[in-house]
């Protein structure tokens, strides 16, 4: 499958069209972004590690029975996915407090949350990303009723799989966020599954092993992205 045009370039990954309508091709680039652009950094070998890394979640939740975009690795940092009409939300899932919760709603990190919180949020950084509820996305038609609960569904059926094979690997699935969108009918799941997206503390001592450690300066960013990933038995070389 051939790039064709630059269809766009997003903070960290950019799509390309192909030679076929219903696929594209992602680039997951080495830049590395917070609070919605304002940091911005390169990180070595980080497209090549969220690339891989997205591909094997991806996989492991296909054989779940969670529909993703994902069709196959085309290079180190380039993934062939189904191209999605996405829609322009933020679907977040948290296991434990942490980041934004604590802010809004003044409560300490590390909190453990039974059940599980789920929040909707609006995809657009010069907003900083608002909180939705589902009558904003009924009333502005961001996602139909069936959609904005197939959304819920689907993200606590991925907490669910992806809590346990972490747990298994000895870390803490802390929060992490999903963007779904359409394609021939269906609700896909899309865009990537990496430490960008999520938090994951080690089980023991909690240590940050994802994007927290760029927003914070705690450096070690991808190291840690790769221990997760080991942890995992994914393979980077
Ligand atoms: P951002 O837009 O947040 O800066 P990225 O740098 O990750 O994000 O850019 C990737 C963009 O591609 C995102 O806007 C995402 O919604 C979109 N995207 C992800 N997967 C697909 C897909 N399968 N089809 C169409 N667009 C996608
Ligand atoms: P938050 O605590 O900042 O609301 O983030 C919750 C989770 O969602 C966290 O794992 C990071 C992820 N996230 C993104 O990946 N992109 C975003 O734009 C936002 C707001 C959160
Ligand atoms: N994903 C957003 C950004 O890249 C927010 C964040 O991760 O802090 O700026």
């Amino acid at each position: 499958m051939k790039k064709k045009a630059e269809l766009y370039a997003g903070k960290a990954k950019s799509v390309y069209t192909t030679d076929d309508d219903d696929y594209l091709i992602i680039h997951f680039r080495n830049d590395t972004s917070a609070f919605d652009g304002e940091k911005i950094e390169q990180l070595d070998r980080k497209g090549m590690v969220n690339n891989k890394f997205t591909a094997f979640i991806m996989e492991k939740l296909e054989q779940a029975g969670v529909k993703t975009h994902h069709v196959k690795l085309l290079s180190d940092d380039e993934a062939v996915v189904k191209k999605l009409d996405m829609l322009p939300i933020e679907c977040v899932v948290r296991n434990i407090s942490a980041g934004s919760i604590c802010r809004r709603l003044g409560v300490e990190e590390g909190m453990d949350l039974n059940p599980p919180t789920f929040e909707f949020f609006l995809k657009n950084d010069a907003l900083h990303d608002p909180m939705l509820n589902d009558y904003h996305i009924r009333s502005f038609g961001w996602a139909t009723d069936e959609e904005v609960e197939q959304m819920k569904t689907l993200t606590f059926q991925v907490n669910d799989i992806l809590k346990k094979m972490f747990a298994d690997a000895g870390m803490l699935l802390v929060d992490y966020k999903l963007e779904f969108g359409r394609f021939k009918g269906e609700l896909l799941l899309g865009d990537e599954f990496s430490p960008d997206g999520c938090r994951l503390w080690d089980a023991e001592t909690r240590k940050k092993l994802d994007k927290d450690r760029f927003r914070q300066g705690l450096g070690g960013v991808i190291e840690a992205y790769e221990e997760v990933g080991q942890r995992l038995g994914i393979c980077f070389d």
